[in-house]
């Protein structure tokens, strides 16, 4: 009988700091109009002084360990997807496995931006649809307000910080869990966003890194024009690999970088607005944690609820894309 992947429980975090629009007014030359009309962001939640990503992921797993009533000594292994590890190494994902007390499991991280939840979820799905793991923490974690130029307009309103996280559990006998996913890149759009300084190329500690950006660089109109194309892409080949068309899908969970994207993709879908979440508004562009904190939304309000379909897509540096498919 097949193995399935089943989420067994879901949980979030979230720093206690709101930056609103009209604070946004105060830092850079823009407006609350220009913001809500480009991107749907009305405020975001931003790391303070006593936050960090690890902390985040730890909080959000705790969560979802609580909701699933699984013990952190059942876990095979733990999984995040994030691009903001608290230091270049150790991992966050083996930060989190001493934090929770995950004594038998294996941790590794999962480098995939915005993508990096739903890159994360396909690996240890795999892995448990393989028999390799039977039970497995996946986090989406990111704080790139950490890495943001608040002098930048054009990046500097988009990011929000947070994390997201599901319990994974082999089943058998159902038909729960992971449908499908797909998994796409290309790294020819490398440098259309990306954080240069502190990697091996440029390191933190030489001098001539002052040279390099030391914040986040993106080109805002390639990435958008390639985000519009690539959302749904992606969202048609992982229908297509599991035999189901858009009409079969109860909620689609898209990444929340921008309303007009996520618009654009529901559009060419045909999903009407009650199938699309959104908290974009909230938030603004948490990264690899904007799903799983979507999810975690979706199903506490009852939006979300056992046996429904539901898509996830999202896209970000790499370039990166892909989608899931879970029957919830
Ligand atoms: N306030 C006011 N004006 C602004 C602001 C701002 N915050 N930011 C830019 N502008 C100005 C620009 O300077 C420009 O002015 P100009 O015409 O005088 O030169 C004008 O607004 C238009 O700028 P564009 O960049 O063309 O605006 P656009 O409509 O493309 O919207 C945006 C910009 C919102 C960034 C859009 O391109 C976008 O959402 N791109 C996708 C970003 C994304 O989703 N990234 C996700 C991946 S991130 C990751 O993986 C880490």
């Amino acid at each position: 009988m097949a193995i399935r992947a089943v989420v067994q429980g879901i949980g979030h975090a979230l720093p206690s700091k709101v930056l609103t629009n009209a604070d946004l007014e105060r830092m850079v030359d823009t407006t609350d109009e220009w913001i809500m009309q480009r991107t749907g962001i009305r405020e975001r939640r931003i790391c303070g002084p006593g936050d960090s990503n690890s902390g985040l992921a730890t909080a959000a797993s705790q969560e979802a360990l609580a909701d699933a009533k699984i013990d952190p000594s059942e876990l095979d292994l733990v999984v995040c997807g994030t691009v903001t590890g608290d230091m270049l190494f150790p991992s966050t994902s083996c930060l989190v496995q001493s934090a929770i007390g995950a004594k038998r499991a294996g941790a590794f991280d999962v480098g995939a931006a915005c993508a990096g939840f739903i890159y994360s979820l396909s690996v240890a799905g795999s892995m448990i649809e393989a028999g390799h793991a039977r039970t497995v923490l996946v986090i989406g974690s990111d704080t790139l307000t950490r890495f943001v130029d608040w002098t930048d307009r054009s990046t500097c309103v988009l990011f929000g910080d947070g994390a997201g996280a599901v319990v994974l559990r082999a089943e058998e006998g159902t038909d729960r869990g992971l449908i499908e996913t797909v998994l796409l890149a290309d790294g020819d759009g490398a440098r259309h966003i990306d954080l240069q300084a502190g990697g091996s190329r440029y390191p933190a500690w030489d001098p001539a890194t002052q040279d390099v950006r030391q914040a986040i660089y993106m080109a805002g109109s390639e990435v958008y024009r390639f985000a519009v194309t690539a959302m749904g892409d992606a969202c048609c080949r992982v229908l297509q690999q599991a035999g189901m068309d858009a009409a079969d899908i109860d909620l689609f969970v898209p990444h929340q970088a921008n309303l007009r994207i996520i618009e654009s993709a529901a559009k060419r879908l045909g999903l009407p607005d009650e199938k699309v979440f959104l908290n974009v508004e909230r938030y603004g562009n948490t990264s690899g944690a904007s799903i799983p904190i979507g999810l975690y939304e979706a199903s506490k309000s009852g939006r979300l609820r056992r046996g429904m379909v539901v898509m996830t897509v999202g896209f970000g540096a790499g370039l990166v894309w892909g989608a899931n498919l879970i029957r919830w």
